[in-house]
């Protein structure tokens, strides 16, 4: 199945009081063990894409041609978008000359009229080119890409305006944030998420910073109008824990236990346990 827009899925799963995962892919395995879990589980996915993670793989037009190919090879049926995380105005750009199906512009960081203005044009393209967009009203907190925010609260008044010019979805802060919740963390704010939920009617909510949310709040999320939850810095650790066991056990040092396709082997297994068990709590299991 070609790229879709996350429009179609999204809508879908906010009626049946599901989210859709977004996975940040980093390199093949990463996108391998996603796509492979998604189809097996038969359920909609997004990969995301941050700019960072794009430079890393070697540009936009990398990523887009790696994806699409991998699709076809591997046959996945289930719908698929290809997602620009956090991107900059320019980067949206570049993403959609690119071939991605779906972008986020953020931008959070700007006053708010910059944030119309920019969000507005963007929304013509998007349209006339048939993508989802994503926007983002109060800077999610945390460290990504090394810029480190505060998980605030989005002004409900803000976001409807945002809501009006035609996204598709919107990321509204609710104190969440990237990366590990620190032990101090006082949890999703729900009065946010409510009262943005009021004023936006039925447009599906974006969760970001999905990693260690307790599985309750998700769900409480999920019935409050949360239909795509990000999720990056989980699958990094289990990649993470699961090739340090194995060089950890010396099996890199037997045989050929340092041929990459083994090394690695372990890890993409890890973000594949990582995707399936989100994929559970997020109810988008059969949903494809
Ligand atoms: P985590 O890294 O906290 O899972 O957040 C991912 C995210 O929100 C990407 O936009």
């Amino acid at each position: 199945m070609a790229l879709v827009s996350a429009k179609e899925m999204l809508e879908k799963a906010r009626e049946g009081k599901y989210a859709v995962g977004q996975f940040n892919i980093n390199n093949l395995e990463w996108t391998k063990s996603i796509l492979q879990t998604a189809q097996e589980l038969n359920s909609p996915v997004i990969l995301g894409v941050s700019e960072g993670a794009g430079k890393y793989m070697t540009g936009f037009k990398t990523v887009a041609s790696m994806v699409k190919a991998m699709i076809e090879e591997l046959k996945i049926t289930v719908p698929v978008a290809l997602h620009l995380d956090h991107g900059t105005y320019e980067g949206c750009y570049k993403c959609i000359e690119a071939g991605f199906s779906s972008i986020m512009f953020d931008g959070s960081h700007f006053p708010i009229d910059e944030n119309i203005e920019k969000t507005k044009e963007l929304v013509k393209v998007c349209k006339k080119k048939g993508l989802s967009l994503e926007a983002e009203v109060g800077a999610i907190g945390g460290e990504e890409d090394g810029v480190v925010g505060k998980g605030e609260c989005a002004d409900p008044d803000e976001c409807k305006m945002i809501a009006d010019l035609g996204v598709t979805m919107l990321a509204a802060g609710i104190g969440n944030i990237h990366g590990k919740y620190p032990a101090d963390w006082a949890g999703l704010s729900f009065e946010t998420l409510e009262a943005v939920k009021n004023k936006v009617g039925k447009m599906p909510l974006v969760l970001h910073g999905g990693t260690g949310i307790p599985t309750e709040m998700i769900k409480k999320a999920i019935s409050l109008g949360v239909a795509k939850i990000n999720v990056n810095t989980e699958c990094q650790l289990a990649f993470q824990e699961a090739t340090r066991k194995y060089i950890e056990e010396g099996k890199d040092l037997v045989g050929k236990g340092f041929d990459p396709r083994k090394l690695l082997t372990p890890g993409a297994q890890a973000i594949k346990d990582t995707v399936k068990e989100k994929m559970e709590i997020f109810g988008s299991i059969g949903k494809a």
